[in-house]
C-alpha cells in the first residue's frame, strides 16, 4: 500500500526557482499532499526568473513566510517532509543556528527536533567556511544537504532536463516514484 505523504516545499531567496517549479511539476501529479511556504526573496525571485508563471497555479496553499497559522510549524503537526528549495544561504544559516523567526526557518527546526526529514538544497557558489561549518552543522542535526548540482551524463537537452537531475534525486529521497532521469547504466 502506498503512503500519502504531507510535504513543505519552502522556497527562499536564492536564484534558481526553476527548482521547486520543477518539483511541484512533479508532486502535483502525485496523490501527495503539498503546501508551500515562501519568503518575499523567494517570491521576487520567482516573478524575475519564470515571469509568467504564477506559483498559484499549483492550486495548493501557497504561504508568507511571517504567517505562522500554518500546521507544520507546530512539533504537535509535523509534516512527513520538508524540502527547503533553493535554501540560500542566510536561510541555511537561521536553521543552522535556530532562529526560527520565520515560517520556513521554524518548520525546518520541527523537522529537524521532531526527527522528521529535511532536504535543504543550496544554491550558491563558491562557498566560504560560513557556508560549510553551517552545512556541516545541519548534516549532524539530521538535515540532507542536497546541492543543485546537476548531472550530465544523461546529455540532457534543455534547461528542465538538466534541473531534472536534481529533482529526481530529490523525489527519490521524498520516497515519490519517478521516472525524471535515466538512471546511470539503465539501457
Ligand atoms: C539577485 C540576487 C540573487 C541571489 N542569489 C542567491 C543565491 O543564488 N544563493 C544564495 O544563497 N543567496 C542568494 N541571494 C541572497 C539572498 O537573496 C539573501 O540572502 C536573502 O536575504 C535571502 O532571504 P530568504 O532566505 O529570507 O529568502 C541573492 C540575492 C539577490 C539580490
Amino acid at each position: 500500500m502506498r503512503m500519502i505523504k504531507k510535504i513543505v516545499i519552502a522556497i527562499s531567496g536564492a536564484s534558481g526557482s526553476i527548482y521547486p517549479k520543477r518539483l511541484l511539476d512533479a508532486l502535483v501529479q502525485t496523490p501527495h499532499t503539498v503546501a508551500i511556504v515562501m519568503s518575499e526573496h523567494a517570491r521576487q525571485i520567482w516573478n524575475e526568473e519564470l515571469e509568467s508563471w504564477p506559483i498559484e497555479k499549483y492550486d495548493r496553499p501557497v504561504y508568507g513566510i511571517k504567517d505562522f497559522s500554518v500546521p507544520f510549524v507546530s512539533g504537535s503537526n509535523a509534516w512527513d517532509a520538508c524540502v527547503v528549495i533553493p535554501a540560500s544561504m542566510g536561510m541555511i544559516g537561521r536553521i543552522a543556528h535556530g532562529y526560527s523567526d520565520d515560517a520556513i526557518a521554524r518548520t525546518a527546526d520541527v523537522q529537524l527536533k521532531e526527527r522528521k526529514q529535511l532536504i535543504l538544497m543550496p544554491r550558491e557558489t563558491p562557498y566560504n567556511l560560513i557556508h560549510i561549518e553551517n552545512m556541516k552543522l545541519l548534516t549532524l542535526a539530521g538535515a540532507l544537504i542536497l546541492p543543485a548540482s546537476p548531472s550530465f551524463y544523461s546529455k540532457p537537452k534543455t534547461l528542465e532536463e538538466a534541473v531534472d537531475t536534481v529533482i529526481a534525486r530529490v523525489l527519490d529521497h521524498l520516497g515519490v516514484e519517478n521516472n525524471l532521469r535515466k538512471r546511470w547504466s539503465d539501457e
